[in-house]
């Protein structure tokens, strides 16, 4: 199974290929969620590597990560990603 290193979370979580890292939202103080939808940004994160290992960005995801960055490329929505592979993230 792929692992998900957090920066500041001393051990690696491990979720099955496909699935998405809204999963994340259940594991306690890992990242914040709010919308879900790739509305409010609250799940941005800068991937720090990995990122040929999550699906490409949509449309409306690339204009939220416009507002809150112009620097996009490194970062996602935690709520948008499908994970394929190893990926280290860290919360904004
Ligand atoms: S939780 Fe709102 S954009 Fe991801």
């Amino acid at each position: 199974m792929p692992k998900v290193t957090i920066v500041g979370i001393s051990k690696p979580l491990e979720i099955p290929s496909g699935t998405s890292l809204q999963e994340l939202q259940f594991e306690q103080d890992v990242l914040p969620f709010g919308c879900c939808s790739a509305a409010c940004g609250t799940c941005a994160m800068e991937v720090l590597s990995g990122m040929e290992n999550l699906n490409p960005k949509s449309e409306e995801e690339n204009d939220v990560l416009d507002n809150i960055d112009e620097n996009g490329h490194k970062r996602r929505l935690a709520c948008q990603c499908i994970l394929t592979g190893d990926i280290t993230i860290q919360p904004l």
